[in-house]
């Protein structure tokens, strides 16, 4: 029994140790080619260095235009759709990914009576990111309704 057992270590061991060899074997070929590998230059522009850009006034405009209609200019819902200002919506509840999707998609009537959310038309992914992140930083903003 303990032979059985073993074997395969033993096996194994002989395996590690042959790759191991090979590796070596490798880096040893390898060397020759470091010298003559390209030099990294790049002529590209430096990132941005303003991380504070206009995502949020972006974002503003995307939902006035996509979203304000059902889910009210300020966010606090209308008879169409609720407000976005519910506890329900903050984000351990209702995560980016549930934004993705409903907006995408569209959503089923099930958290209220506003009757079904249809599937946002026209919207790119880029203004999906922005108006998110403009109601993410407006439910901090605003806080969430009690
Ligand atoms: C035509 C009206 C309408 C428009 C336009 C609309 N919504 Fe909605 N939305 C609704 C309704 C109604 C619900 C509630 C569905 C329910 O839970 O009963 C809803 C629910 C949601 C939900 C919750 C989804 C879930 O999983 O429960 C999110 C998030 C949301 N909307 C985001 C948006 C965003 C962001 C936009 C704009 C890009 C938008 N909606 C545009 C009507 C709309």
């Amino acid at each position: 029994m303990t032979k059985s057992r073993l074997c395969p270590a033993i096996a194994l061991a002989i395996v590690v140790m042959t790759i191991a060899c090979a590796a070596d074997a490798d880096d040893a070929n390898d060397a020759s080619s470091v010298d003559t590998a390209p030099a990294i230059t790049s002529d590209a522009p430096a990132p941005p260095t303003t991380a504070a850009g206009p995502a949020v006034p972006d974002g503003a405009a995307v939902y006035q235009q996509y979203c304000a209609e059902c889910h009210g200019v300020d966010l606090r819902g209308t008879d169409k759709g609720p407000s976005q200002l519910s506890i329900i919506y903050e984000p351990n509840h209702h995560g980016d990914y549930a934004y993705r999707v409903a907006i995408r998609e569209g959503t089923r009537e099930h958290h209220w009576w506003f009757g079904d959310m249809p599937p946002v038309e026209d919207i790119t992914d880029i203004e999906i990111e922005k108006v998110i992140s403009y109601i993410r930083a407006e439910q901090a903003r605003l806080g969430f309704e009690k």
